[in-house]
């Protein structure tokens, strides 16, 4: 063991998480993005030399009166051996206004190959395993995984069973990717439901090698806004993520511009009694300091409020604004779909600098 690692330091490689193959130290480390959505966990890895290869999503980002703009360059569908049952639409029959989520993040990253499917692939023949995705080969690579997650989030407590279940079997999924695809680190983001926490405690333990989780609200890791999610991966990855820890920023550190005395009110007006019901909430109970507080969760479904210092509304917050919260650089061109397609990826997306963390975690451990 230590000769074997001798000789990759004297040949200048370095050991991937997962014992995987080495690679140089100028060698960028390959991303692929599962569930990639808009792009904020592309975003971060770009921002630490991560090059974005692979990108699947299923465009599930929709709207009301969305645009049926397509981006110009194809996407790709999964090439497969094997006679699959993939969901996937063909290169030259994109379906009418899906392409949307994959859209932005092509107009961002335009030289990762993008896959539009829906995951998991699977084989039609039950006995055969989930389809190979197409991973880089002879390369060092990192997965990460958002599956969805707004039939496990607390404000969906009314979702129907099989949909939440259908969330759960893609957490399921992303966990059986680590052990057949062999990624040389891996990580992965979602809410911190008890059905996503029960996947990853039966995963530690047949696997405390490859995988460590925490519960971290994504404000004491230097975003804005709170935003409790649970991370897993590599358990060194975790480690030195949680390492990462901060005085927690306010909204004024992002968003400068706005004029003084703003208060930002939740979305949300109503809090759960302890003997059932609701109570609605009293203005100040709902409101916070643009000076000294981060913000609310920004949500995919609804936008939070500008008030004044008694609670009266001025304005919604603007999509820009929230992207700036999610960590968004003005430059991020989400151009081509509209404010209701733009606020729900903003919103799905994992914050900027949370994944900027996690893959500066993750490079430093390689
Ligand atoms: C939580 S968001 C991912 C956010 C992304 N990681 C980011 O940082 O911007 C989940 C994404 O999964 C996509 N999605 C939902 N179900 C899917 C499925 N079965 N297969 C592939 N993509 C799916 C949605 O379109 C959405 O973009």
């Amino acid at each position: 063991m230590v000769k074997g690692n001798q000789a990759r330091r004297a040949a200048g490689r370095v050991g991937g998480l997962c014992g995987g193959r080495g690679r140089t130290k100028s060698e960028a480390v390959c991303l692929v993005d599962l569930f990639a959505g808009f792009g904020g966990v592309s975003y971060g890895a770009k921002l630490c030399g991560l090059d974005v290869t692979l990108a699947v999503d299923n465009d599930a980002v929709r709207a009301v009166g969305e645009s049926n703009r397509h981006p110009s360059s194809q996407t790709h569908t999964p090439h497969t051996h094997t006679h699959t049952h993939t969901h996937t639409h063909t290169h030259n029959s994109p379906s009418p206004d899906v392409q949307i989520a994959l859209g932005v993040h092509k107009q961002n990253f335009p030289k990762a190959r993008h896959v539009q499917a829906k995951l998991p692939i699977v084989n039609k023949q039950p006995s055969k395993r989930n389809v190979r995705l197409p991973v880089p080969r002879r390369r060092t690579w990192h997965m990460h995984s958002s599956p969805p997650c707004q039939a496990l989030s607390q404000a969906a407590s009314n979702v129907p069973a099989d949909k939440a279940n259908t969330a759960i079997e893609l957490v399921e999924y992303t966990l059986s990717l680590v052990v057949t695809h062999r990624p040389d680190s891996w990580s992965f983001e979602h809410v911190p439901h008890k059905g996503v926490r029960a996947a990853l405690v039966r995963f530690k333990e047949e696997r405390p090698d490859l995988c460590d989780f925490a519960v971290v609200d994504f404000a004491d890791y230097g975003v804005a806004q709170n935003r409790r999610r649970l991370i897993a991966g590599n358990p060194p990855l975790i480690a030195a993520f949680l390492l990462k820890t901060d005085a927690r920023p306010c909204i004024r550190e992002i968003l400068p511009h706005l004029p003084t005395g703003l208060h930002l009110m939740n979305h949300t007006t109503n809090t759960p009694l302890k003997g059932g019901g609701y109570r609605k909430l009293e203005p100040h109970e709902h409101m916070r300091s643009v000076e000294h507080d981060p913000a609310y969760t920004v949500m995919a479904s609804a936008a939070h409020h500008w008030t004044d210092e008694s609670g009266t509304k001025l304005r919604a917050v603007a999509v820009e604004e929230a992207a700036a919260l999610q960590g968004f650089p003005p430059s991020f061109n989400m151009d081509g779909v509209t404010a209701v397609a733009r606020r729900r990826g903003v919103g799905n997306a994992v914050p900027v600098e949370a994944a900027r963390r996690l893959f500066e975690a993750c490079v430093e451990n390689m």
